[in-house]
C-alpha cells in the first residue's frame, strides 16, 4: 500500500526518487521520506507528514540532499500513527531523532506490507540491546536484519536471507547498508516489488509508474527472493543465496498515460478513458466478431466442464463481480457466487471440483484477493484471474489470465478499470453462454456487436456531464445519499454508492430496492437525495414503486434510466439518461453518471479526490 522507490546510478538520486514517489502517492500519503548516500558518507535521512509536497519543500526538491544512491518511501500507516517519526525510512540506530543529517547507522531502509510477529522480534531485539524510537514493524525488521548482520558477521544478502526465513506477514523491503555504498538491497514476500536496469542506472520500485519514465524493461521479484543492485546491474538470490536467473518483462505502457493530460484530477481523466479501457480490452479478446479466450488458455471444453462460478474480488472489483454474476447466470444458465475475498479466505466453502474460480483485481496485489486465489489452488480448483496490472502476483500464480487493458490506473477510486472488468465479464458470459448451448449463435453475434458499440455510447454519456456536475453542485451538502436498484442495476447502484462515499465523504448506502423497507426507509426524511437505477425493463416498474415510497416519506429523487423510459420522470425529481443497448451491458453507461456524480461532488465539497483520505490503491495488507 505504501510507495517505495530506490535508485542507484550516475544522477542525483533525490530528484529522482522524489518524481518516482509522487507518481507512487495514491500508494499512500500519510508521510514520506527519504535517505540518500553521497559517495561513502553516511546517510542522510529526511522525513515530512502529509503530502510529498512537504518533503519536496523541506529538501529543496531534492537538492539539500546529493547523493547517487538513495531511497524513498511515501506512507500509508498501518502500525504507529502517521507521524514524521513513524515515517520511514527507518534505521538500524537507536538515537530518536528527526533533524536531516547524517544517520549513525548501519541499515537504512523503507518497507511495505505488515511484519504479523514483530511484537516477538521486537521483545527479542530488546533483550539484545536494542532501542526503538517508533511505534511501526518496519523499525523491528529493519533492526532484525542488522542484529544478523552483525551476529553472524555476514553479508548483506544472508543477513536478508535469515531475517526472511524468521519474520512472518507481508513486505516489500529496500534496504542501504553502511558498509556496501553505491548499492541497495530489496527484498519481497507478498508485496509486489520492480527492479528495472537501464545503462549505468538501476532502480527499485513498488509500481511501474514510479519507473516508467526511466525504463519499460523490468523484472518482477519473485517471493522470497533478495536482490542486490549496483549501477547498472542487478543480482537476484534465493533463500540459500544461490543467485537466480531471470527474465526481464517489457512494459508496454507508455509514460504519458500515467500523466493529467491537462485534466483537473487522474479520476476525471480516468473516467474519460473509459472509452478505450472498455474498446482495449473488448478488441483484446474479440477477434473476427468471436470470442477468442484462448490467450487466457480457457478452451471451449474447459467453459462446458464448469459446473460453478466463484468471483471473489474486494471492493469496486467485487462490483463488477456482482455485475458479472447477473450476466452468467442470465446468458449461461450457470450458477454463480459472487464472494469477498476477505469472507472467502476464512470460509470453509465447500467448492466443487469442476468449479472456475475467477478471482478479479485491477492491481494484481491485493492481499485478500491473493489469499482467495492460493486457497482455491491449494484445493485444486481452477483459477482465472481477471486483473489489469501485467505480470501482477495475482496474474501470475492463477492457472488462467485475462487482462483487462484499461492502462494505468493512478485515482485511488476506480473508474476505467472497473469498466474494463465489466467488458472482461460480458465477453465470458457470452463465450459460457455459447459453448454451453445456451445462446444461439445469431444471438451470439447480435450481442457481439452492440458490446463493440459500449465504448462509443459512453463518450454520448460523458457529454452530458455538465448536468450532473450542476446537480451536484446542488446536493453537495447532503448528509446521507441512497442508491437503489433491482437485479443488474443492483450491482450498478453498489458501485455508484462507493465513489460517492469514497471521494466525497457523504454517507451513502446502496440498497436493492425491494430490501429498503424492511429497515433502512427509517432514515428517508425531508430532502434525503435516493438515487434509483432503472435500467432493467422488467424491473422499472417495481423499482419505480420503491421510489415513491421514499417520496412519501419527504426524499428527493434522481433517475437514471434509458432513452424511451420518459415515464420515470412523472416519479423522479430529476432525471438522467443513457443510450439504450442491449439489457446485459447497460450497466457500462449507468455507471459513468455516478462516477461523474461522485467525482463532481467530491470537487464540490473541496476534497482530494484522486487521494481520498484513509484510502489507498492497492491494499497489499489484510
Ligand atoms: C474503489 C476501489 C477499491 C478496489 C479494491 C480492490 O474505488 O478502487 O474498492 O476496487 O481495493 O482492488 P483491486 O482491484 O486492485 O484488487
Amino acid at each position: 500500500m505504501c510507495g517505495i522507490v530506490g535508485y542507484t546510478g550516475t544522477r542525483e538520486a533525490a530528484p529522482i526518487l522524489l518524481d518516482g514517489l509522487s507518481r507512487l502517492e495514491y500508494r499512500g500519503y500519510d508521510s514520506a521520506g527519504l535517505a540518500i548516500r553521497n559517495g561513502t558518507e553516511l546517510a542522510r535521512v529526511v522525513k515530512a507528514t502529509g503530502k510529498l509536497k512537504n518533503l519536496a519543500e523541506k529538501t529543496d526538491n531534492g537538492r539539500s540532499l546529493p547523493g547517487t544512491c538513495g531511497i524513498g518511501h511515501t506512507r500509508w500507516a498501518t502500525h504507529g500513527e502517521p507521524n514524521q517519526t513513524n515515517a520511514h525510512p527507518h534505521v538500524s540506530g537507536n538515537a530518536r531523532r528527526s533533524a536531516s543529517g547524517p544517520v549513525e547507522s548501519d541499515v537504512v531502509g523503507v518497507h511495505n506490507g505488515i511484519i504479523e510477529n514483530f511484537e516477538e522480534l521486537k521483545q527479542k531485539l530488546l533483550n539484545n540491546g536494542y532501542q526503538f524510537y517508533s511505534g511501526t514493524d518496519t523499525e523491528v525488521v529493519i533492526k532484525l536484519v542488522d542484529y544478523y548482520y552483525k551476529k553472524y558477521k555476514i553479508g548483506p544478502v544472508d543477513a536478508i536471507n535469515r531475517m526472511m526465513v524468521r519474520v512472518k506477514g507481508s513486505y516489500a523491503l529496500v534496504l542501504m547498508f553502511r558498509d556496501y555504498p553505491g548499492e541497495i538491497y530489496a527484498a519481497r514476500k507478498d508485496s509486489p516489488m520492480i527492479i528495472g536496469v537501464t545503462g549505468e542506472e538501476s532502480f527499485a520500485a513498488s509500481d511501474v509508474p514510479a519507473i516508467l519514465k526511466y525504463t519499460r524493461t523490468v523484472y518482477y521479484m519473485g517471493n522470497l527472493e533478495c536482490a542486490r543492485m549496483i549501477p547498472g546491474s542487478v543480482t537476484f538470490y534465493d533463500l540459500n543465496g544461490d543467485e537466480v536467473q531471470k527474465d526481464t518483462t517489457e512494459i508496454t505502457w507508455d509514460a504519458e498515460s500515467a500523466e493529467k493530460g491537462g485534466f483537473e484530477h487522474f479520476m476525471i481523466k480516468e473516467i474519460h478513458e473509459q472509452p478505450k479501457a472498455m474498446h482495449d480490452t473488448l478488441n483484446s479478446i474479440i477477434r473476427d466478431g468471436r470470442i477468442d479466450l484462448s490467450g487466457a488458455e480457457l478452451t471451449d471444453e474447459i467453459l462446458q466442464k464448469t459446473s460453478q462460478v466463484y468471483i471473489v474480488a474486494c471492493g469496486s472489483a467485487w462490483h463488477a463481480g456482482m455485475a458479472g454474476q447477473y450476466v452468467i447466470e442470465d446468458l449461461a444458465e450457470l450458477p454463480v457466487r459472487v464472494e469477498l475475498a476477505s469472507e472467502f479466505r476464512y470460509r470453509k466453502l465447500l467448492l466443487e471440483k469442476d468449479a472456475l474460480v475467477i478471482v478479479i483485481s485491477q492491481s494484481g496485489e491485493t492481499a485478500d484477493s491473493l489469499a482467495a486465489l492460493r486457497i482455491a489452488r491449494e484445493k485444486g480448483i481452477r483459477t482465472l484471474a481477471v486483473v489489469n496490472v501485467v505480470g501482477s502476483t495475482i496474474a501470475r500464480e492463477a492457472d488462467h489470465v485475462l487482462y483487462t487493458l484499461a492502462g494505468p490506473e493512478i485515482a485511488v477510486a476506480t473508474t476505467k478499470a472497473y469498466c474494463a472488468q465489466l467488458a472482461a465479464m460480458y465477453c465470458l458470459a457470452l463465450q459460457m453462454a455459447l459453448v454451453r448451448g445456451r445462446l444461439d449463435p445469431e444471438r451470439y453475434t447480435a450481442m457481439i456487436e452492440e458490446l463493440l458499440t459500449i465504448p462509443d455510447k459512453i463518450e454520448k454519456v460523458l457529454e452530458d456531464k455538465g448536468r450532473i456536475q450542476w446537480f451536484s453542485s446542488k446536493f453537495a451538502n447532503a448528509q446521507d445519499v441512497f442508491f437503489i436498484g433491482r437485479g443488474l442495476d443492483y450491482a450498478i447502484s453498489l458501485e455508484g454508492s462507493l465513489k460517492m462515499k469514497e471521494v466525497s465523504y457523504i454517507h451513502s448506502e446502496s440498497y436493492a430496492a425491494g430490501e429498503l423497507k424492511h429497515g433502512t426507509i427509517s432514515l428517508v426524511e425531508d430532502n434525503t437525495l435516493v438515487i434509483g437505477v432503472l435500467t432493467q425493463n422488467d424491473l422499472i416498474e417495481k423499482t419505480t414503486s420503491n421510489m415513491t415510497e421514499c417520496k412519501a416519506r419527504g426524499a428527493y429523487l434522481m433517475g437514471l434510466t434509458s432513452y424511451g423510459n420518459y415515464s420515470i420522470e412523472d416519479v423522479a425529481d430529476f432525471t438522467i439518461y443513457v443510450p439504450k443497448t442491449d439489457s446485459h451491458f447497460v450497466g457500462s453507461l449507468a455507471v459513468v453518471p455516478l462516477q461523474l456524480l461522485g467525482y463532481y461532488t467530491g470537487v464540490a465539497r473541496g476534497l482530494d479526490v484522486d487521494k481520498p483520505r484513509n484510502l489507498a490503491k492497492s491494499v497489499t495488507v489484510e
